[in-house]
């Protein structure tokens, strides 16, 4: 009887054991097919050389009439008070065209916020996606980030990214105000040069 059970005892150890190296054989070998990073040759996403790129075109911020671009969809209870509209949080889905009439060739939308991000003058926070739908740049896209003081004759905007033809985007855009006056109306045509190192 005492030999029977140092065997069952045995035979529990000994199948524990197998069980509980199995189980942290498969840890090990979970661990290894999911790896968390490595270090990748450029070549092997296809990146050759970086290339540079000029993009130029209008952007109609389009405030008044039936079809508008945009929405103000937050403001403080202060913002109406404040004379560089501080606070003011604007959607827009603006168009892209390649010269200055709204009836011009579209090449993208610009889809993101502006927001008023200064007590002291007019200047927005620019989040934006452009849209591209042109050509060979159809469904790619460039995210900016950037300050906008939009009665400052040139702006600079950083160029935070992109997908698409514009993965690894870096540079810049520069938009200067083509046709707005404040006191005609809040509708502005925005003229841009966009210059991007991509691949
Ligand atoms: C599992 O990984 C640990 C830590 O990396 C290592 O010490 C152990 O020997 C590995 N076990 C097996 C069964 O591969
Ligand atoms: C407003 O936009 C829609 C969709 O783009 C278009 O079909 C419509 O003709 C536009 N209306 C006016 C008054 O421009
Ligand atoms: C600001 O003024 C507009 C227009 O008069 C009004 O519709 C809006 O409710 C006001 N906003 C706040 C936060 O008071
Ligand atoms: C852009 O791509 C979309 C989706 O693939 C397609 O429907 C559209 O016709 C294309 N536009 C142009 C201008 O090539």
């Amino acid at each position: 009887m005492a030999k029977a059970v140092a065997n069952l005892t045995t035979i529990f150890l000994t199948s524990s054991a197998i069980f509980f190296s199995i189980l942290v054989m498969h840890a090990n070998a979970t661990e290894k097919s999911y790896s968390f990073s490595r270090t990748l040759p450029p070549q092997s996403l296809g990146l050759k050389r970086e290339k540079l790129t000029h993009l130029h075109f209008f952007f109609h911020d389009v405030t008044t009439g039936t079809n508008t671009t945009n929405a103000v969809v937050a403001m403080a209870q202060s913002t109406n008070a404040s004379a560089t509209v501080f606070g003011e949080v604007v959607m827009v889905d603006d168009p892209l065209t390649v010269g200055p009439e709204k009836s011009s060739k579209p090449v993208g939308r610009a889809q993101g916020i502006y927001a008023s991000a200064s007590k002291s003058e007019i200047s927005f926070l620019m989040v934006l996606n452009l849209v591209f739908s042109e050509g060979e740049y159809n469904g790619s896209t460039i995210s900016i980030l950037g300050r906008n003081s939009i009665f400052t004759p040139l702006r600079e905007m950083p160029i935070v990214g992109g997908s698409g033809k514009f993965k690894f985007a870096r540079g810049y855009a520069h938009a200067s105000n083509y046709d707005f006056n404040v006191t005609k109306s809040l509708n502005a045509v925005v003229e841009y040069d966009v210059y991007v190192l991509h691949y």
